[in-house]
This record gives structure tokens, C-alpha cells and sequence, in this order.
């Protein structure tokens, strides 16, 4: 089958982006997210994804050849039009149609209860109101839903804490907003999922920056959702 690309339905990028945020850091982004650890865990939790699938920070796409003949249709959302474009190139390889959507996972415009699986790799760190972000994913995902992720976040020892609150300001500028020290299973807990699964481990490289929370959470039963209620 033909892919189908729609055009993004809204520019969510801002106007007032520096050169580097617009032209330099979406190329860095690419490069940089086809290390071998992050392969190694795309191989393992996007072939879990079915039916109609919502990726949120779907970056330049290197989700995309890791997805399997269980997927019917895939919705890629980003904020960034330029890593949109890269996606959509490598979006022509691809057997099911996608639909690019330049939004922020704080505004989804897909219906309540209309996603079988939410796939989110190495985004929750870079969205700018995680909870609200969450609240969203909860609202579009059937209650048989699944949440596929995998996160990197704040370590559990308390001198790796400390590195990343240290370095946290400075490499929240370098990488366009990404952040070392969220508690990721907290944040999806507190936001109506239980977590079916859930493996935390360092992954290669530096301590502070590579602390992974990965595996599959499920929308809580008898929870309503409600997005202008606090959590
Ligand atoms: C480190 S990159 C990861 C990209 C991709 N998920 C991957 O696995 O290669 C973080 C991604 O989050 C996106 N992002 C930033 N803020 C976002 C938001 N509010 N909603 C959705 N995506 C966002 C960025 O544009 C970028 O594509």
C-alpha cells in the first residue's frame, strides 16, 4: 500500500525561533537519536505497536522501519515542521498510511478514546507541560489502549540526581528544551495509567543523561479522564 502524507494541519513551530533552534538543532536531533542504544530499544518496543497508532515527537522518523504489519494507520505528530520533513521522507518507504500532524502533545486534535497505542520515544523529556502532555495521551487512547515508551529520566541515586539538577538549565538551551531530570513512571502514573510493564536501567554513556524508564502502561479502568482538571 501506498503511504499517504497529509500536509501538517497546524504550524505549531514558533515565529521567533533562533537559526540554530530552526536550522541546526533538528539535523544534531537526527544525528544524534541513531546511536545504538536508542536502536536497540526501538527494536524492541515500536514492533509492539497496533491498530491506529499516535506517535508523539515523532522527530525525523526513525521510528518509522520499526513499526509491523499490525499497524493500520499512524498518526506522527511533532511541533517542528523541519523534523516533520525528514519523517516524510522516510515515510515513502512505508506500507500504511501517515498522517503528520505540527502539533504539541499538549493540544492533540484527534478524537477522545480514538488510539489503540500511543508510542513516545525520548519525548516526554523535551515537552513543555508533561502532565498536560499525559492528560492528552489519556484522552485519545481507547480504555483497552497501550502506551509504548521508553525515557530517559532522573536516576535513582542521589549523586546522579545531583548531576543532572546541575547540568539540567545548560542542557535544557543545547537541546531545544530536553530535561535529565523527570521521574517518568511518576508522571505517567499521575496521570491515569498503570504501568504493565516497566524496566529502568542505565543505558551506554554518561550517567546523568542516560537513565531509562521503558515499557508499556495501560489507560487506569474506571478513571475519567478530564483535561482542565488538575492533577
Ligand atoms: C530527542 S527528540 C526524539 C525524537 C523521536 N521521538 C526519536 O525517538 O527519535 C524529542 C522530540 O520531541 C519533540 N517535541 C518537543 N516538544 C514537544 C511537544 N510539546 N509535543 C510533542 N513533541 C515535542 C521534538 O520536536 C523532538 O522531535
Amino acid at each position: 500500500m501506498q503511504s499517504t502524507i497529509s500536509n501538517p494541519v497546524r504550524t505549531a513551530t514558533p515565529q521567533n525561533m533562533s537559526f540554530y533552534q530552526k536550522w541546526i538543532l533538528p539535523r544534531l536531533v537526527d544525528v544524534a537519536m541513531r546511536n545504538r542504544a536508542a536502536t536497540r530499544y526501538r527494536s524492541l518496543i515500536v514492533p509492539k505497536a497496533r491498530g491506529t497508532v499516535l506517535e508523539i515527537g515523532v522527530g525525523s522518523g526513525l521510528n518509522l522501519p520499526f513499526y509491523g504489519t499490525g499497524v493500520e494507520h499512524l498518526y506522527g505528530l511533532d511541533p517542528s515542521e523541519e523534523l516533520l520533513a525528514m519523517a516524510g521522507k522516510k515515510a515513502r518507504a512505508i506500507a500504511f498510511p501517515i498522517d503528520f500532524l505540527a502539533h504539541a502533545s499538549e493540544e492533540i486534535p484527534l478524537d477522545d478514546s480514538s488510539v489503540d497505542t500511543v508510542v513516545m520515544t525520548w519525548t516526554l523529556c523535551s515537552v513543555a507541560d508533561p502532565a498536560k502532555a499525559l492528560k492528552e495521551l489519556r484522552r485519545v487512547i481507547k480504555s483497552g489502549g497501550t502506551l509504548l515508551f521508553v525515557e530517559h529520566g532522573l536516576a535513582p541515586e542521589s549523586r546522579v540526581q545531583a548531576w543532572q539538577q546541575r547540568l539540567n538549565p545548560l542542557w535544557s538551551k543545547l537541546t531545544g528544551g530536553c530535561n535529565l531530570n523527570r521521574k517518568m513512571d511518576q508522571l505517567i502514573r499521575t496521570a491515569g495509567f498503570d504501568l504493565a510493564e516497566l524496566k529502568t536501567e542505565y543505558a551506554e554513556g554518561p550517567r546523568p543523561l542516560t537513565y531509562m524508564y521503558s515499557g508499556q502502561a495501560r489507560p487506569r479502568l474506571g478513571q475519567r479522564f478530564d483535561v482542565h482538571s488538575p492533577i
